[in-house]
């Protein structure tokens, strides 16, 4: 596989590239730039953080579960290059020495590489940036007052070129592994149409779209993809297009735009997303394989079914559509054909009545304990519909069919919820895992509804907006 990017200014061409190989193992293995480190190797410490920019801008994102043929036609830069060409500090690094923002300094190339990118994006909410970042010894106040301090300086000249680099023809893609004496079987189609032609000659490759979960496959794994066919050239999937009536999100939105996307239209929903993972992994994350990959505790697939969302499939020039809780068959078994990908998902546009609460062990980069998003419209003062969908309660992203039996159609009340409470134990049969004991999930599930009815009524309920 033949791919081209740039690397801290520079133009670096790659023939025969293993699909697998990580940035992070390359930068350190092969280039010798071994400021880049290597903490939990799974997305989860940021010590690994790079900016990558791409058509859609500057990115924070972690390199260890970053392929190489992702970074086709993009620009990279890493600590070593976040200094000038001649050696001068970029403005955080300078920040980070004058408010003592290190001390044993095996985070700091990550924190830097962050807070590069938020400097680059103008974004100020250094808390929500950083949370993909550990420290254990410097302690975050120094950190946060160094990203402070560089708000709105300007963004140097040598951060700038990187975006002069996206020229179409490179960033378009190439097709298939060229320079292969085999037959190729590592792919990068250039759109979904090409997706579409590859995929259905090889039904037995591995997608790899933001490879949040694909990464760990090989890196915790270490698992061989092949055939492999990446997506991250299908600049098509991209797309969110709302409407009068629809809004529709390609199979490679990635987290970061779809929360931005949903915060005017369903907050609740976007703000479950902000506490999805971290900014580096929401950069690459996508809700197509949030979706694909069946988890029972994905975040995105109780939400999107709470708003009665519609999955579309492809297969060669067949396309289909189905609810998307039919998807979900049995654990670790969705209605996928071979050949068959996630082309988007779609809702239809409504009054926001959506809520989503997460409940997970930790406030931030946590996966979801219990997932619980219920979407229960009232008129004249009864329940017209409920639809209420859990992740975290079953082998499946499911809905509360008892539940929503139980309130439709009644007065909506604080005595009607109470009633309702006990149709939970008919819907779902939890397991005890490491996250939570069965008990617990059934408890929390139930006071989530506890929680809606409490919300809708007025009363302030966030632990965040709760004060003694
Ligand atoms: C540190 C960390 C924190 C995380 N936190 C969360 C969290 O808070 N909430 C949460 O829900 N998840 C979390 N995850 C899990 C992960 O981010 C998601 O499952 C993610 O959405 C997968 O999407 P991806 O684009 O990275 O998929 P990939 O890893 O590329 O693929 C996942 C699976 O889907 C398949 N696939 C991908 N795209 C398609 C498509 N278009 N059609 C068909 N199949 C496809 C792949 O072949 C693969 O089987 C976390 C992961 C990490 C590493
Ligand atoms: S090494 Fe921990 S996120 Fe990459
Ligand atoms: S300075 Fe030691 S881990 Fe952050």
């Amino acid at each position: 596989m033949d791919i081209t990017f740039l690397l801290n200014g520079e133009t670096v061409d790659l023939a025969g590239v293993d699909p697998t190989a990580t940035l992070l193992d390359w930068l350190r293995e092969e280039r010798g730039l071994t400021g880049t480190k290597e903490g939990c190797n799974e997305g989860d410490c940021g010590a690994c953080t790079v900016m990558v920019t791409d058509e859609d801008g500057a990115k924070a994102l972690n390199a260890c579960i970053l392929f190489l043929p992702q970074l086709h036609g993009k620009a990279v830069r890493t600590v070593e290059g976040a200094s000038g060409p001649g050696g001068q500090m970029h403005p955080v690094q300078q920040a980070m020495v004058e408010h003592h923002g290190s001390q044993c300094g095996f985070c700091t190339p990550g924190f830097v590489m962050s807070m590069v990118a938020s400097h680059t994006n103008g974004a100020t909410d250094h808390d929500t940036q950083l949370a993909g970042n550990l420290c254990r010894c410097t302690g975050y106040a120094p950190i946060i007052r160094a990203a402070q301090a560089v708000e709105g300086t300007p963004v140097p000249d040598w951060i700038e070129t990187d975006k002069s680099f996206l020229l179409p023809e490179i960033s378009r893609g190439a097709v298939e592994d060229r320079g292969a004496e085999r037959p190729s079987r590592r792919f990068l189609p250039r759109n979904s149409d090409e997706l579409a032609e590859v995929y259905a000659a090889h039904p037995d490759a591995t997608l790899v779209a933001g490879a949040t979960d694909v990464g760990l496959w090989v890196t915790k794994q270490l698992r061989d993809l092949d055939p492999v066919i990446f997506l991250s050239g299908c600049g098509d999937l991209k797309e969110i297009a709302i409407t009068e009536d629809t809004m529709r999100f390609g199979a490679m939105v990635d987290m970061n735009r779809m929360g931005e996307a949903l915060s005017d239209h369903h907050p609740s929903y976007a703000e479950m997303i902000r506490r999805y993972a971290s900014v580096q992994v929401r950069h690459a994350a996508t809700v197509g394989g949030n979706i694909a990959n069946g988890s029972p505790i994905g975040d995105n697939p109780p939400a999107l079914i709470a708003l009665g969302a519609t999955l579309h499939l492809r297969k060669g020039d067949t396309r289909r559509d189905l609810p998307l809780e039919d998807f979900f068959v049995d654990y670790g078994k969705q209605d996928r054909h071979p050949g068959e990908f996630v082309e988007a998902v779609s809702f239809p546009r409504q009054v926001d009545r959506l809520k989503c609460y997460k409940l997970s062990k930790r406030f931030d980069q946590d996966i979801s304990a219990v997932c619980g998003c219920f979407n229960i419209t009232i008129s004249d003062g009864v329940v017209s519909e409920a639809r209420i969908a859990f992740g975290g309660m079953a082998g499946i992203p499911k809905r509360a069919s008892a539940v929503e039996a139980a309130l439709a159609g009644k007065p909506w009340t604080a005595e009607t919820v109470q009633a309702a409470l006990p149709a939970f134990d008919a819907d779902f049969t939890p397991l005890t895992d490491m996250r939570a004991s069965a008990e617990y999930r059934l408890e929390t599930a139930k006071a989530m509804l506890e929680r809606y009815f409490a919300e809708d009524q007025g009363e302030a309920v966030n632990v965040l907006e709760v004060s003694a």
